[in-house]
């Protein structure tokens, strides 16, 4: 049960005193009877506001995918962000629309996106091994060297003081490659090409634990059962995978 003002202003309606008004104009009903109290608290599913259900009153779980030249962070001064592409409400919700792990500027692909605070947690902790099949291009042949390198689970970043865990690299023409990782560093994918001597032209992410971008366009979200993640079958880490 939610107190009507709050659960407007959390699914980004209105601010909590515009959901005043709202009630006081009749804007909104509980169980069918025009509410004029908007202290009163109610189950989502019997509320009305303007003559619709709310708005994913739930929760929201996105796969998105992201195109080059936008940012996760939703500072404004990083400049335009992957936000900016969801509804407006959406960008009002309280918990805040944010995504689960980073990806840069420059790279592509498959984004999870929700206002699940714990899901975001859970899924970004080091102890949940989430694997993510990323294809970079780089800027030189690859060597098949680069393939036990990366699987041993010694390759160091600069700045850093423990070694990356196991990658598994595989080559697919020249200068491209899918890589697996279980983790979620600065810019790994980057900097363990790098450590290597090598440069990323270009970083897509193809998927995360079990879902893939199908044929989402760049720009576009698809919506997921709040229980993706959480329900007996879901393949999120590679524990799970092997
Ligand atoms: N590795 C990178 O270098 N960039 C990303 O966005 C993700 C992984």
């Amino acid at each position: 049960m939610r107190r009507l003002d709050q659960l407007l202003a959390n699914l980004g309606y209105c601010s909590r005193s515009e959901a005043r008004a709202w009630i006081a104009g009749g804007r909104v009903t509980v169980k069918g009877v025009l509410a004029d109290d908007f202290g009163q608290k109610a189950q989502p599913a019997d509320v009305q506001i303007d003559g619709a259900p709310p708005d994913h009153p739930e929760g929201l779980l996105l796969v998105f995918h992201k195109p080059l030249g936008l940012v996760c962070s939703h500072e404004a001064r990083e400049g335009p962000n992957v936000y900016s592409r969801l509804p407006e409400r959406w960008r009002k919700r309280h918990p805040i629309v944010t995504s689960i792990g980073r990806l840069d500027k420059d790279t592509s692909g498959l984004l999870v996106l929700t206002d699940q605070s714990a899901l975001v947690h859970r899924l970004t902790s080091p102890k949940h091994k989430v694997p993510k099949i990323y294809r970079a291009t780089v800027d030189q042949d690859l060597s098949p060297k680069w393939i036990p390198l990366f699987a041993a689970g010694t390759l160091m970043l600069t700045g850093e003081t423990t070694p990356c865990a196991p990658a598994e690299l595989r080559l697919l023409t020249p200068r491209e490659a899918e890589i697996t990782l279980t983790e979620g560093r600065y810019h790994q994918v980057r900097r363990m090409f790098a450590a290597v001597g090598a440069a990323v032209l270009t970083l897509h992410r193809e998927s995360f634990g079990s879902l893939e971008l199908g044929h989402l366009a760049a720009g576009q979200w698809r919506e997921l059962p709040l229980d993706t993640f959480t329900k007996p079958n879901a393949v999120t880490s590679s524990a799970d995978l092997s």
